[in-house]
């Protein structure tokens, strides 16, 4: 990997030439089929949907009950294998030990740990998308320093800092279906590694600006590294879009942070991951601006393995979940966004040009960036961040300190406060039905809505976020007025309110149709129209107190039109879910499994790794053991058909 000097940072990270239209087109049809063909999502009279015309019901399988098992779980007539986990080589690299004690070199050749959202990106064979090669891009979000460096945390150095930046970031895996299952391609001339050290280039409004620069980059033109790699997105033309969300925990700020630095959760106390005590780019009273240059969705082309990955700094700074692309009725590019966190925003981008199959390099460089309201009638707004807008409560001017477009993109949040969106619980994933373009979030949880007598009015409950100090959290959905996802208004109502139908409070039984679940996170839509939700009860609560009837983590599918909903699949002990992406044929589902065994206090015991699971080594004897590892699963069906007929 190149990491530019300081002296000339900037030649080894240029553009490179853009790819020749023969190919774009191959990628862009790639690309439709892999998306299920969301483009096609606008049109369809809502009508539709209630004349049941629309397909997603859900059949095929019979549920699950809930799980404690230390295990991977499928539904009856669905097999599960274990393609890629913490620590396999990405390419021809070597393999983790299982002490840990690999370096940050190899890590850097290695899977990162706490894999999370991801995409499966066809390659074009006899002339169309194929389902049995393609490459996978993976998220790796965050790291357990327990797990990660023999001995954990203890004697913290540079060294275990430099393996916890080689542990995050992205994989881009080269796979192949074989007669012995699925494979990663090993050597593969495709395949690399994103960390917390690879160069990434900054475009969009905030590129060049003040606020973005730093003694390293006098520009303001290029950052070293992508970190806290949450959900995804995918583009048209063929790139993948890595977000990052909970990029506070890396930077330490001063005794008296400012109010924008505290409006991002940036603190004296609050770099829990000790990056700053060896690298003084994150500490923030030395190196200000390098907090401004994280926070952003990262565009990265998996079939250019030399380019950069790129900052969009257009779709806005927050602690960002995923970057969900859709096509307005004419064309234009359209990108949801939930910013993860209590009392935190839902954004929309919508791209200044269409797409009409060009390379789409500059798409997401222009457009405008919109925050949500939900009003209690079950009408919503989009409100433009736009400079130089004025709301009821200030402007975007610089007389409410946002000089320019850039800063108000840099100070989203501000922005947004301005413009007065609805304050929601925690939005994580966003999903748009591939035939109504009906638009689904999951709203994780909240225990401070409303919780504290004397909170702002803007945290009381409201029709969008109904229930006082939310534990189980719900799902919103929304329908963009003409169907048009570049639209202004929409209305909206709630999906389903997550609980406990044997909880002896009637607020907490939530209203699933079917089986129960807790925290819904992880969402996504099959080509049929099922939506599929992958859980994230938190390791403190997991079969504790109010949770002991949700078992371990796990993954439905529901039928949007009846509410119907089953358990398809249950995770180990202490993990998550999240991540999921399907092969173009659909006879593939790809599932992550993230952080097993991961403990209440957050980090494992270094001297007991696996106190809480030996996960993927006691199912999958190929794995490597030692520890539980976040891995990659491909999902079939015994009967070789397809998941989602
Ligand atoms: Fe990374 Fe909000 O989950
Ligand atoms: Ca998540
Ligand atoms: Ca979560």
């Amino acid at each position: 990997m190149k990491t530019p000097g300081l002296s000339d940072p900037y030649p080894s990270i240029a553009m490179t030439a853009p790819l020749d239209p023969y190919r774009r087109r191959l990628i862009s049809a790639a690309a439709l089929a892999a998306t299920g063909s969301a483009l096609s999502a606008v049109g369809i009279p809502l009508a539709a949907l209630a004349a049941g015309r629309a397909s997603g019901a859900v059949t095929g399988f019979t549920a699950l009950p809930v799980s404690t098992a230390d295990a991977v779980s499928v539904a009856p007539g669905y097999q599960v294998s274990l393609l890629y986990a913490w620590g396999d080589p990405v390419s021809a690299g070597p393999q983790a030990r299982a002490d840990a004690s690999d370096t940050a070199s190899e890590q850097s050749q290695q899977a990162g740990m706490h894999h999370d959202g991801m995409h499966y990106f066809p390659f074009i064979e006899n002339g169309r998308p194929s389902s049995a090669h393609g490459l996978l891009c993976v998220n790796h979000e965050y790291t357990d320093d327990g797990l990660l460096h023999v001995g954990g945390m203890a004697n913290w150095n540079a060294a275990k800092v430099a393996k916890a930046k080689a542990a995050v970031g992205v994989s881009i895996i080269e796979i192949r279906r074989t007669k012995n299952g699925w494979q990663v391609v090993r050597p593969s001339s495709w395949a690399r590694r994103i960390t917390a050290d690879t160069p990434c280039r900054i475009a969009g409004a905030a590129r060049g600006h003040p606020a973005m620069r730093t003694a390293m980059d006098t520009r303001g033109e290029y950052v070293i590294g992508t970190l806290d790699n949450c959900a995804m997105g995918s583009t048209p033309w063929g790139t993948y879009l890595t977000c990052e969300e909970n990029f506070n925990g890396y930077f330490k700020a001063g005794k008296t942070p400012s109010k924008d630095q505290q409006r991002y959760g940036l603190g004296e106390k609050t770099a829990g991951w000790r990056w700053h005590e060896v690298d003084e780019r994150f500490d923030l009273t030395q190196h200000p601006n390098e907090a401004n240059r994280f926070g952003w969705v990262v565009e990265i082309d998996p079939w250019r393995p030399d380019q950069a990955p790129v900052k969009r700094t257009a779709l806005g700074r927050f602690k960002h979940e995923g970057a969900t692309v859709t096509q307005a009725k004419d064309g234009r590019v359209v990108v949801y966004m939930g910013d993860d966190e209590r009392f935190e925003y839902i954004y929309k981008f919508v791209s200044r040009d269409r797409y009409q199959g060009q390379a789409g390099n500059d798409l997401l460089n222009h457009g405008t960036l919109y925050v949500a309201r939900f009003d209690d009638d079950g009408q919503g707004r989009w409100l433009p961040l736009v400079h130089g807008e004025k709301y009821a409560q200030g402007a975007l001017s610089a007389e409410y300190g946002f000089a320019d477009q850039g800063e108000v993109v840099i100070r989203c949040r501000q922005a947004a406060d301005i413009a007065g969106a609805t304050k929601m619980d925690r939005p994580e994933w966003i999903a748009v039905h591939p035939h109504t373009g009906e638009v689904y979030v999951t709203l994780t949880n909240n225990s401070q809505r409303d919780a504290n007598a004397g909170h702002a009015p803007d945290h009381h409950v409201n029709a969008a976020n109904p229930r006082a100090a939310n534990m189980f959290g719900h799902i919103v959905r929304w329908r963009e007025t003409g169907h048009d996802a570049a639209a202004t208004q929409f209305t909206w109502d709630i999906f389903a309110l997550a609980g406990d139908p044997q909880s002896a409070d009637g607020g907490k039984q939530g209203n699933i149709k079917g089986d129960a679940y807790a925290n819904p996170d992880g969402l996504w839509f099959d080509p049929a129209g099922r939506l599929w939700i992958q859980t994230d009860v938190s390791t403190n609560s997991l079969n504790q107190d109010g949770f002991t009837h949700f078992g371990n983590n796990q993954m439905l599918v529901a039928d949007v039109h009846s509410g119907e909903t089953h358990r398809f699949l249950t995770g180990p002990k202490g993990c998550e879910l999240t991540g999921i992406t399907a092969t173009p044929d659909g006879r593939t589902l790809f599932v992550n499994i993230q952080h097993p065994g991961e403990t209440g206090a957050g980090r494992s015991d270094p001297a007991r790794p696996t106190a809480v699971s030996a996960w993927p080594a006691n199912q999958f004897p190929q794995a490597v053991g030692g520890r539980p590892r976040s891995a990659t699963l491909a999902i079939t069906r015994e009967d070789g058909k397809t998941l989602f007929a």
